[in-house]
């Protein structure tokens, strides 16, 4: 058993890189995607959560899996989280602080990084995704220090965009109906692999959406053909994902 255990959740590889970082600089670190529940067990001296922002707020399934984390055997763990988010405010702050509270656990850090934005089905994808990513790293240094030395710095104030997080969601529910696949769909079935909620089946040759989606784009931003478009939007709009980041370390860590 390792000592220490950080979750992840991540469409574009922002995330990832962040937990991968962390895992890594802290040692015998065990790295697991939250897009599958997982039973906390054996007792960590660390615990991580990191996420992006969505609209203010976690992803309704890094919520969902926070929310159903056993803590039992871990109320005396070190328990941190990290959010990266194209602006840099933190999502989901007053909730996470108070699910893990409502557990007896403790919310020690809270950090937020600025990251490039990955959101193609709203804008285009800037042109500075290298210096995007090194002010990232460099920005994961501090964090990586503090989280070391079992720094205590729980979230300060919450983000007012948080309120906005409910009503946005909504709004994207089902968004994926909104998904739609072009000709250049060769059927080699990445999108189904990389999604890391199971939400695409392969039917006939061509990905078909099951309408639990988290709209975390990971599937229209690494199809190799761009061939996954939401409705008439994301066409031109470039496609995305953090240039350290592999394909296959996004698949295995599924
Ligand atoms: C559905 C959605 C909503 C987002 N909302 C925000 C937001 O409110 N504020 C912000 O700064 N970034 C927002 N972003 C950008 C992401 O938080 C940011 O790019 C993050 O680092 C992506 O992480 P990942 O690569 O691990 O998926 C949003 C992205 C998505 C897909
Ligand atoms: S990743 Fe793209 S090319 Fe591959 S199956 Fe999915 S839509 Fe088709
Ligand atoms: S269907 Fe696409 S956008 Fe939705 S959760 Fe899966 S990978 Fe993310």
């Amino acid at each position: 058993m390792s000592k220490n255990i950080i979750f992840y959740f991540s469409g574009t590889g922002n995330s990832l890189k962040v937990a991968k970082d962390i895992a890594t600089a802290i040692e015998d670190c065990e790295l697991i995607s939250m897009g599958k529940l997982h039973n906390l067990s054996s007792t960590y001296e660390r615990i991580g959560i990191v996420y992006p922002n969505y609209a203010g707020g976690m992803p309704a399934v890094v919520e969902r899996f926070v929310k159903v984390l056993d803590l039992s055997v871990n109320k005396s763990s070190y328990v941190f989280a990290v959010c990266t988010s194209g602006s840099g405010t933190g999502g989901g702050i007053t909730k996470i602080r108070k699910i893990i509270g409502d557990k007896g656990g403790k919310l020690s850090y809270y950090e937020s990084i600025r990251c490039f934005s990955n959101y193609v089905g709203l804008y285009a994808m800037g042109n500075d995704a290298d210096n995007k990513a090194k002010a990232q790293s460099q920005a994961t240094k501090q964090i990586i220090k503090d989280i070391q030395s079992f720094a205590v710095k729980p979230p300060a104030k919450s983000n007012p965009m948080e309120l906005m997080h409910g009503p946005f969601m909504k709004l994207l529910a089902n968004r994926d109906k909104g998904f739609n696949v072009n000709e250049a769909c060769n059927g080699c079935t990445t999108c189904s692999k990389v999604c890391p909620v199971g939400n695409i089946k392969m039917l006939d040759g061509k990905p078909m959406f099951l309408h639990h989606c988290e709209q975390c784009m990971a599937c229209i931003q690494w199809c190799p053909k761009q061939a996954i478009n939401y409705k008439d939007k994301t066409q031109k709009r470039g496609r995305y994902h953090h240039p350290d980041i592999t394909l296959a370390e996004m698949i295995n860590k599924n």
